[in-house]
């Protein structure tokens, strides 16, 4: 069976990439992903404040400092924070270790000088870069449009400094995506990698403490990202990622007739490990093979808005459908 997809111009074996996480801590780490079948692999993120720490309090200054001392305590102890000397030469060890393409990320909310370690990432032998920008407006006077010109400045500032493709990593809540992805596009974007999950903070009644905690996820968070692939599929030309919810094979083949290019996978390769790659693509092939299809190509994008023979279900009818099925 063919699996073969492209993705931000890579042809790749088929459409299993682990995402930026602590899966991938050294060379080991890569070879032992890539043994099991993955497609490319996503290095965790270096981040903004990471990068501004080092640069110095100078800079540090000109950030927004509500959100640094907020993304100081961004995913506390779930990765070695590397510092961006040692993220590079990660980038390096895992380049040198593996024959798939490596995608470093990087992390961050505001425009400015740590912008420029996306050239250093590129200098280092990543292959392509994940661009996360993870912000969270507080402040009661900066309007929507504010918020999305400049996560369109970053992405411009960015791909200004390298030659390698970039996708942006986002959180879906943009009023207009759609419109917003053919802004990145306009800014240079090569690929969006849909969405960010948001790691809510619960709150501790007795210690009066706000508690960040990680859930991981469940098959169920695909959902959000399988109608905004299908709104953008065929409509934007940009790649097109999946991440947050993909489990099984199932799931990859709902994100892939959705519009998926790829699909990046972290919460099951954590509960499972690596292996769990060949098990799911031995099942995704065996699926494709008993529904007669060709290739994993014929299907991507099927039920997508641009193709789905129904569309009206991925829109209000479908809302108000459910609403109404409810009642009954
Ligand atoms: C422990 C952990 C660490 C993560 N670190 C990063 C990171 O450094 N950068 C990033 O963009 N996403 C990070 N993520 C988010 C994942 O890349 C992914 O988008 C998210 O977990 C949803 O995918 P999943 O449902 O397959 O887990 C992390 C997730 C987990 C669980």
């Amino acid at each position: 069976m063919d699996l073969s997809t492209t993705f931000l111009g890579f042809e790749l074996k088929n459409p299993i990439v682990p995402g930026a996480s602590p899966l991938i801590e050294s060379a080991d780490d890569a070879r032992r992903l890539e043994d099991a079948g993955a497609a490319a692999l996503v290095l965790h993120s270096l981040f903004e404040e990471e990068i501004l720490r080092e640069v110095g309090a100078q800079l540090a200054a000109e950030a927004h400092t509500e959100s640094f001392a907020e993304a100081l305590t961004y995913f506390p102890d779930l990765h070695s924070h590397l510092g961006p000397g040692q993220y590079l030469e990660l980038v390096q060890q895992v380049k040198a270790a593996v024959g798939i393409p490596v995608i470093a990320s990087l992390n961050g909310s505001t425009p400015g000088g740590w912008t420029r370690y996306a050239k250093k990432i590129e200098e280092a032998g990543a292959d392509a870069l994940e661009l996360n920008i993870f912000f969270l407006a507080t402040d009661p006077s900066e309007t929507g449009q504010q918020v999305e010109d400049r996560t369109v400045d970053i992405v411009r500032e960015v791909k200004s400094t390298v030659t390698i493709p970039v996708a942006v990593k986002l959180s879906p809540f943009y009023s207009s995506f759609v419109n917003l992805a053919a802004r990145l596009k306009d800014a240079g974007a090569d690929g969006l990698v849909l969405f960010n999950r948001f790691y809510q903070p619960d709150i501790d009644i007795e210690e009066l403490a706000v508690t960040p905690n990680l859930r991981l996820s469940t098959s169920d968070d695909l959902r959000l990202r399988l109608r905004q692939l299908a709104l953008l599929a065929g409509r934007v030309d940009l790649s097109l990622a999946a991440t947050g919810g993909v489990h099984s094979a199932v799931d990859v083949i709902k994100a892939v007739m959705a519009g998926a290019d790829v699909t990046q996978i972290v919460s099951a390769l954590l509960i499972h490990g690596a292996e769990h790659i060949a098990r799911t693509l031995q099942a995704l092939e065996f699926w494709l093979e008993e529904h007669e299809y060709e290739s994993l190509r014929q299907m991507r994008g099927s039920m997508s808005l641009a193709r789905t023979p129904d569309p009206a279900a991925l829109g209000r009818a479908n809302y108000m459908q459910v609403l109404e099925d409810w009642r009954h």
